[in-house]
């Protein structure tokens, strides 16, 4: 089965290549994939799979039906979306969009998915059961894989595997990670109301600017005497917005940030203890305050079972040396999880570094490139555990 993936693969490697360049020149934003979706729609439905479009918005749904008896379904979840950035690479493939790019690398997602569909519908006579691939779309403003879930794309689905293109790792490796992949992130607004008054005459006035730096020291201390260590939480404060002029001091500040958690128990408890410390320093100096917590997207916790299911594909399809389990997880987010509340699941990481290079450009930065060779590893890859999924070996 193995080699037969492969030369499916390598067969179909150049198509790949051009679709992965299509879609990298033609980039959308979150939740305007239009373009993409109708052309991820007609490689689908060419290779013979059922497609449903518009689920979850601009998002595509393709299933691939087996031939046997066994009724599970296996899903695999693609993101389609780019970012509002200008492209520097300079390469001939480049965006053409002013302003918008695949520096996530959704681009190469997408291609993965499609070359998976591709490789599996050809051997859809051998698989006994289902495969549905998820094209969701609005993955970067954390978005997508609420509005497929409300759309019924994970009904009935018994496991789920997804990637993300990792440049810190060579072209053609694999890394896996058990249990915590990325954290959970929420959004925190807090509002500190004080009263205006002369810059002269602090005393009859209530600084909020001063009291909103009270609150920022603290909360940063605090995370270093309150919470375990071993358990990591990261706020930080993105935005500072308040003050009229120099010499009037301050009524009110508004702080924006993020919140980044890996432990759910940690996680739900931060609302509290964020609340409790803003209100003893707002309280000692007479501020009003407001907090505002908003739960975003949890943290990615891959399953046990399917991450060593994704090891034994990948190290039987790679060799152990080109496979790697992750030590540390990433404080980053990824929608995925919310997958996680309807099946088990596990995302991978896809090596996209080149390896001649000593640093490659990070991910969201304007001059991110990817080893394209990775496009392989990632089909034969998910193809491969697909069928692994069903014992096919
Ligand atoms: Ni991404």
């Amino acid at each position: 089965m193995l080699t037969n993936i492969k030369d499916l693969a390598t067969k179909l490697a150049p198509r790949l290549i051009e679709i992965r360049r299509h879609l990298h020149s033609h980039p959308e934003l979150s939740g305007a994939e239009y373009q993409t979706a109708a052309f991820v729609a007609g490689v689908l439905s060419s290779s013979g799979l059922h497609v449903q479009e518009g689920v979850g918005k601009t998002g595509v749904v393709g299933e691939l039906n087996g031939t046997g008896s066994d009724n599970r379904i296996l899903a695999i979840r693609t993101d389609m979306d780019a970012l509002p950035i200008q492209e520097r690479t300079g390469l001939d493939f480049a965006s053409r969009t002013s302003g918008v790019m695949h520096a996530c690398g959704h681009d190469v997602h997408t291609t993965v998915g499609l070359g998976t569909a591709m490789v599996l519908s050809q051997l859809a006579e051998e698989l006994p059961g289902k495969v549905r691939f998820l094209f969701q779309p609005a993955e970067e403003i954390a978005q997508g894989a609420s509005w497929m879930v409300k759309d019924g794309a994970m009904s009935d689905v018994s496991a789920i595997l997804g990637l993300h293109v990792f440049p810190s790792i060579p072209g053609g490796s694999i890394g896996l990670r058990y249990g915590a992949l990325t954290a959970a992130a929420d959004d925190l607004e807090i509002t500190i109301v004080g009263e205006s008054g002369h810059g002269a005459r602090p005393h009859e006035a209530t600084d909020a600017i001063w009291i909103a730096s009270q609150v920022i020291t603290t909360l940063q201390q605090a995370i270093s005497r309150t919470q375990n260590p071993l358990r990591p939480v990261v706020l930080s404060i993105g935005q500072i917005n308040g003050g009229r002029a120099p010499n009037i001091i301050a009524d009110k500040v508004e702080l924006k940030g993020t919140v980044r958690s890996l432990h759910p128990e940690t996680r739900a408890n931060l609302p509290t203890w964020i609340e409790t410390i803003v209100a003893n320093v707002c309280n000692s100096y007479g501020a009003k305050f407001e907090v505002n917590y908003r739960q975003g997207v949890p943290s990615v916790q891959n399953d046990y079972m399917l991450t060593q299911l994704l090891q034994s594909s990948a190290e039987e399809a790679w060799g152990c040396e080109r496979v790697q389990v992750l030590p540390e997880p990433s404080l980053g987010a990824e929608d995925f999880s919310v997958y996680l509340d309807y099946a088990p699941g596990s995302m991978f990481r896809l090596g996209v570094g080149f390896k001649e290079r000593t640093a490659n450009y990070p991910l969201h930065h304007p001059l991110f490139e990817v080893d394209e060779s990775a496009i392989i590893t990632g089909v034969v890859t998910m193809a491969y555990t697909a069928c692994k999924f069903w014992n096919l070996t």
